[in-house]
């Protein structure tokens, strides 16, 4: 049979919903890469096939088995939320063709299919500095609020078992339902501990809501500090958020204000392009992709799966994240994590970059 010339990659992404940011996002940085990069790469022609799984994981299952099945796709490429992720990783096993995790972030997705490699993060990989941070920066007494689903359990234990080696307190866990937060009762009760801090995890996109109960519930008035993993403060969001962000301690892997001529050029090109700052959700989409090209200029064309999971495992590249390599072992990324705070720079939020642990590895695998 003739090799096939065209290589198809099934982008499947929340495009819908309540996680659309993420999608947009997503999407975006996916067609800039082809934009800024050409549509062939080792003499194959790259074409997107790009779906809306509104979030929902029985639509991400039913799309990813379509794309396998009717179009051939020799990539997956996406997944908003851990669930969705979750949901395609038998299929990806059994059609051996990788799974590119561009966004969900909950450490054991990459446990689940040997062919799933993750462009995006791990909510332990984020959590842990921040808790370091905390312990090493006069915070004694926390309580923890998140997202009560996969990424937000992970940063719930990673903080708290992290910040009691360091000789803090965590004083009450509040977990909030994914699905239409009501965050003022649950803010309520952390204002009523009266800790030093409250350590908050929402998904991208979800943290304009957040902010605005934080800030009606006067917590900062009250000393509580607020900090965070970076999907709280999204550069999605982070003009919305308003002043009651400035000064938001967080840990994250990305900044669209990290300074780096790559990131410069990234995100004059992307806010050129789209009229919107790129967030985190972006850079994994962008580096997914730009990880599908570097397989197939490694294999030389050959867009078998599991020459281009081979091709994968190992790779590094300088993202404009900061560098970056796909763990051989676990097909995580392993990468910079930085401390970074709100503040405002030519009018507008952003989070500035203060301080670097450099090339984290998810932690929670590291410790197996
Ligand atoms: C997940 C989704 C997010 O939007 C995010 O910021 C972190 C994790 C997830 O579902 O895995």
């Amino acid at each position: 049979a003739l090799a096939q010339e065209t290589v198809k990659i099934g982008v499947i992404l929340p495009m819908t919903g309540p996680s659309a940011s993420t999608g947009k996002q997503a999407e975006a940085a996916a067609k800039l890469w082809i934009q800024q990069n050409g549509a062939t790469v080792a003499g194959k022609k790259v074409e997107l096939i790009i779906k809306d799984d509104t979030g929902a994981p029985d639509v991400t299952k039913r799309l990813a088995q379509e794309l396998v099945v009717n179009d051939k796709v020799n990539v997956l490429l996406g997944f908003g939320l851990t669930p969705l992720a979750l949901a395609v990783a038998p299929i990806a096993t059994q059609a051996k063709i990788p799974q590119i995790v561009t966004a969900a972030a909950t450490a054991i997705i990459t446990e689940q299919s040997p062919f799933i490699v993750r462009t995006s993060f791990t909510l332990p990989q984020a959590t842990v500095p921040m808790a370091q941070w905390s312990a090493k920066n006069g915070i004694k007494k926390v309580v923890t609020l998140v997202s009560d689903y996969g990424p937000g359990i992970d940063a719930e234990k990673a903080f708290k078992d992290e910040f009691t080696k360091g000789g803090g307190e965590v004083v009450a866990e509040l977990r909030v339902p994914l699905r239409n937060p009501d965050f003022a009762p649950f803010l309520q009760r952390v204002k009523d501990a009266s800790p030093d801090a409250v350590f908050v995890f929402v998904p991208s996109g979800f943290g304009s809501a957040f902010m605005k109960q934080f800030a009606e519930r006067g917590l900062t008035q009250a000393g509580i500090k607020l900090i965070a993993t970076g999907d709280v403060t999204d550069d999605d969001v982070l003009n919305e958020l308003g002043d009651s962000a400035l000064g938001v301690v967080n840990t994250h892997h990305y900044s669209a204000s990290h300074d780096s001529p790559e990131n410069k050029a990234f995100v004059e090109a992307f806010k050129k392009a789209n009229n919107f700052r790129p967030n985190f959700m972006a850079v994994g989409a962008y580096d997914g992709m730009q990880l599908v090209y570097k397989a197939l200029e490694k294999t030389k064309g050959n867009a078998d799966g599991q020459a281009l999971l081979d091709a994968m495992k190992g790779m590094s590249w300088t993202s404009v994240r900061g560098p970056v390599q796909i763990d051989p072992e676990t097909r995580d990324i392993i990468q910079n994590i930085y401390v970074r705070k709100v503040e405002k720079v030519g009018g507008e939020l952003f989070n500035q970059e203060f301080a670097t642990i450099e090339k984290v590895k998810d932690p929670v695998k590291a410790a197996k």
